[in-house]
């Protein structure tokens, strides 16, 4: 696929199955990430692979972390947060590891980190994975950043959702084609 196509025609994918992304396809889409436009080239980004039983780790800090700021939390929403991370064979994490004395605003840092996630979907459509970008309370919750080794003054810029698309892949919007242009004002 030529990377016009793949600009034009990615889609997020929700419903991810099995297999997961393998080595290869990893380390290209990766790579992808690290091309990402770096405001003074800080490489502000840190990616963490959840896969397997990792995944069930990563639920029960979702349910420590919820549970810390609502203790009194319905059970079954509990559970519903655990599974969370079950709904794909692999999650990158993806994190602005942020320098707040740079002379880079912390904004860019985490805008590049964005940046670098897009690359990734648009890479990863490219090499017909599904992904999808998701964030949530659990990407801003202290308790989660802390246990995934993470500093306050990070941030979870998202949590990507990788695997094998299963069922139907949803059509790109007719209003994608339509350029949002403003005229400068007079
Ligand atoms: C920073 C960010 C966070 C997002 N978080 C969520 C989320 O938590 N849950 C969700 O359903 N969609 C979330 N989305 C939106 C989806 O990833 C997706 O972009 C949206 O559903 C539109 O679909 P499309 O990418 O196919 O156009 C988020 C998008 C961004 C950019």
């Amino acid at each position: 696929m030529d990377a016009i196509s793949a600009l034009h025609n990615r889609v997020s994918v929700a419903k991810l199955g099995e297999p997961g992304p393998n080595g290869t396809q990893l380390d290209i889409m990766l790579r992808a990430a690290m091309r990402a436009p770096d405001h003074g080239v800080l490489r502000p980004w840190r990616f963490m692979v959840i896969e397997g039983a990792q995944r069930e780790r990563l639920g029960d800090i979702f349910v420590e972390a919820r549970l810390q700021s609502e203790p009194d939390c319905d059970p079954a929403a509990l559970d519903k947060l655990r599974g969370k991370p079950l709904r794909a064979p692999m999650i990158l994490v993806v994190v602005a590891e942020t320098d707040p004395d740079n002379r880079v605003p912390v904004v860019e840092q985490i805008v590049a980190t964005g940046a670098a996630i897009q690359n990734i979907m648009v890479a990863a459509h490219a090499l017909g994975i599904g992904a999808m970008w998701r964030t949530g309370g659990m990407a801003s919750h202290p308790l989660v950043k802390r246990r995934l080794g993470f500093a306050d003054k990070d941030e979870i810029v998202g949590y990507i959702y990788l695997g094998t698309p299963t069922g139907s892949v949803k059509r790109v919007p007719e209003e994608a084609h339509v350029p949002y242009l403003r005229d400068m004002p007079q």
